[in-house]
């Protein structure tokens, strides 16, 4: 993945938004304005990668990378709202309900979400993929983004607010609330090539590791980077007093452990013949990343 795949990424993640003046501008406004504010673009990036790596083409693979995107953009915008993390400012920029008001930020975060299964299933995604692959991959992300999955782990975490909840309770809200959605990355990538089922639960696996290790280095990074540097609150956490790795086992420890689920990730990469040299570099790179 180069700068010349990421744009051809974001030039299609831009070109699904409705154009032209509509009554509802204001809320394709929002939505635009998250989507074009940036980010590392890891979910897409993963997408991309793994199809490429299991021999798919990029036709197939782009409408998957820009749904998770969308719902990764959705997730931020709600997550940011007073009644969530109450944070003002994402991607280096205002938040969405700072400059579009709270109703349109939830509004364009519902409409992100719907966005996101409309080009999973769009005959565009289907002969560039397959209609079984897009029913695959629009049940795969559903999955991984719902109740039990990203949503399910929003909902914990803010249970956990103001406790000290048990490390297991932690994990789970970790690999639900963020893990999830990288891990679905990884099997949409699959599901784009087609891979068998012992290549896609590799990718699975090494989703979950590297998933659960970026939400561990986004909690050190809560707690030791500056709002400049990560473009968005550092001290959220503990402001709202989060119950993080970082709260219960300190942060000598989680860097071991960022360490530890990078090498499983590692391993996971071993079930690929194919040259996985870029999947290598980017889990460490994300497990040393300073934004
Ligand atoms: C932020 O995700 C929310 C978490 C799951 C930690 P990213 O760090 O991937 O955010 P962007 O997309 O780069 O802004
Ligand atoms: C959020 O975790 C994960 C999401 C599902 C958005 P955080 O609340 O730690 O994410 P940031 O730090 O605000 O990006
Ligand atoms: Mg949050
Ligand atoms: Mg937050
Ligand atoms: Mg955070």
């Amino acid at each position: 993945m180069d700068n010349n795949e990421l744009s051809k990424i974001e030039k299609a993640l831009f070109g699904y938004l409705p154009a032209g003046q509509l009554k509802e501008q204001k809320l394709i406004d929002a939505m635009r304005y998250s989507l074009e504010a940036g980010g590392k673009r890891v979910r897409p990036t993963l997408v991309m990668e793994f199809c490429d790596l299991c021999g798919g083409n990029t036709e197939a693979a782009l409408p998957f990378a820009c749904a998770v995107e969308m719902i990764h953009t959705y997730s931020l915008i709600h997550d940011d709202l007073p009644c969530m993390d109450d944070d003002d400012l994402r991607r280096g920029k205002p938040s969405n309900h700072k400059v579009f008001g709270e109703d349109t930020a939830l509004l364009a975060g519902d409409a992100l979400q719907t966005l996101a299964f409309e080009i999973l299933t769009s005959d565009a995604a289907c002969e560039a993929a397959g209609e079984r692959a897009c029913r695959k991959a629009a049940n795969t992300l559903a999955k991984y983004a719902g109740c039990v999955g990203m949503v399910g782990g929003q909902v914990i975490d803010l249970m956990s607010e103001n406790t000290k909840a048990p490390i297991e309770t932690v994990r789970e809200l970790v690999y639900k609330k963020t893990a999830c959605l990288i891990k679905a990355s990884c099997e949409l990538g699959c599901i784009a090539a087609g891979a068998d089922d012992e290549k896609t639960a590799a990718a699975s696996l090494y989703g979950e590791s590297i998933g659960i290790a970026f939400q561990i280095q986004d909690d050190i990074l809560d707690c030791t980077s500056t709002d400049e540097e990560l473009g968005k609150p550092v001290g959220s956490d503990e402001e709202n007093n989060k119950s993080t790795f970082v709260s219960l086992l300190g942060i000598e420890e989680c860097k071991k452990q960022v360490d530890s689920l990078t090498d499983q990730a590692l391993g996971a990469l071993d079930n690929f013949e194919g040259d996985t040299a870029f999947l290598r570099d980017y889990a460490l790179a994300l497990a040393k990343r300073k934004s």
